[in-house]
């Protein structure tokens, strides 16, 4: 994570363009009576928020290809956003059109994060889930190619801790879960991607190696839930298990089944995202981070389990229909506190169970997830 660029440096970056951001979308009137709340929302529905909270985020994209400069959290609104492309491209293309390449272009030069390469490896592979996705979703070969090249930085470093796996920030000894679990998805990825290139197997290995890494680490706890890090030790330091801890592995752990046929990954998300969603809710069965009111990147995390879940219900291979009904329940349930109890004029929260106390780009972001991934999971009929 990175946020120390000055501000006052920003100022003089951006006081100095006029540029024509892309025109904010438009979209259909929400319509009260297909809110949700009352039984029946729809597919729609969740579009319509979805589009409504993407139109206050748009007041965030600054002409650095950022929203309200932040590093990693961008790279998860262009996710969020190639995302609900994915299964409604008639809502959302028109304006990823023109920020995809946008930003593509110019976020790096931010922070001189050239190859949008910076000091931590969590930050990195965030990006390259992004441009992997991009690349999912409009076939334009330079997004793979960024994602391949992202990639090779942290394989470079990969195996470098006496704990083995990666650590989570160069000239930093700390080994946590997310830059783990971010390294298997995004090798599991680039595998079914670029299966033959640079060489048979070659993002295979990494991801199978990550995989083997991650199961014997310790990270996964006996309840399946991932703690946040090692001990110097090399042990489970039995810290908070944050929801996108949970989230990040999931999508990978689906993908290694596409590859190799066998279900024993797809069968360990499952019990990762049950865990999750028995584990790390409240009594209403709404995701709760333990951090308070979450200001800032904790309210990041929650839409990453939610993005992935979505992944799962669509993609997975071999779901039982108890699992599907559970994964759909969850989104559905959890967009509908969101809208109700943590939404103000199109803003949205942190507490997905409410209060609506305030929004900032990485709460609106995430709660983003949640209602496209509610979409996503729905049908015309409910
Ligand atoms: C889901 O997780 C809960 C809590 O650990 C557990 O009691 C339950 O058996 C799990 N369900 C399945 C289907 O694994």
């Amino acid at each position: 994570m990175v946020g120390f660029l000055q501000t006052t440096v920003l100022a003089l970056i951006s006081s100095g363009f006029v540029l024509a951001l892309p025109n904010p979308i438009s979209y259909p009137a929400l319509k009260p009576d297909t809110l949700p709340g009352i039984a029946g929302a729809t597919q729609l529905t969740y579009e319509n928020e979805a589009v409504a909270g993407i139109d206050i985020l748009e007041q965030w994209y600054g002409s650095n290809g950022l929203w309200n400069n932040e590093w990693w959290n961008s790279a998860n609104i262009i996710t969020m956003l190639a995302d609900f492309q994915d299964f409604s491209p008639g809502q959302v293309s028109g304006y990823t059109s023109t920020v995809f390449p946008y930003t593509f272009n110019n976020a790096p030069s931010w922070g001189a994060f050239t190859g949008f390469i910076n000091q931590y490896y969590d930050d990195e592979l965030w990006w390259c889930l992004a441009w992997i996705k991009v690349f999912d979703v409009t076939g334009t070969q330079m997004y793979l190619d960024m994602a391949s090249s992202i990639f090779e930085d942290a394989k470079n470093a990969w195996g470098q801790p006496s704990c083995g796996g990666l650590y989570w920030e160069k000239g930093n000894t700390a080994v946590n879960a997310i830059e783990n679990s971010l390294y298997l998805t995004a090798a599991a990825k680039l595998a079914n991607r670029k299966p033959s290139t640079p060489s048979g197997g070659y993002y295979f290995n990494e991801a199978i190696k990550a995989y083997t890494w991650f199961v014997n680490s310790g990270l996964i706890n006996k309840q399946f839930l991932i703690n946040d890090g090692l001990t110097a030790g090399c042990v489970n330091n039995g810290n908070t298990p944050w929801s996108y801890n949970q989230g990040a592995i999931l999508g990978g752990l689906t993908e290694l089944t596409w590859s190799t046929g066998d279900p024993t990954y797809t069968n360990l998300a499952v019990n990762i995202a049950n865990a999750t969603i028995t584990l790390l809710t409240d009594s209403n069965g709404i995701l709760t981070d333990a951090c308070g009111t979450c200001q800032g990147d904790s309210g990041q995390f929650k839409g990453v389990f939610a993005r992935n879940i979505q992944f799962m219900y669509n993609r997975a291979d071999g779901l039982t229909d108890a699992t599907k009904a559970q994964f759909k329940t969850f989104l559905q349930n959890n967009a509908d506190a969101l809208w109700l109890k943590d939404q103000t004029g199109n803003y949205l929260g942190p507490i997905w169970d409410g209060p609506y106390v305030t929004a900032d780009v990485n709460s609106q972001s995430s709660a983003l997830d949640l209602l496209v991934a509610a979409a996503g999971v729905s049908t015309a009929s409910g």
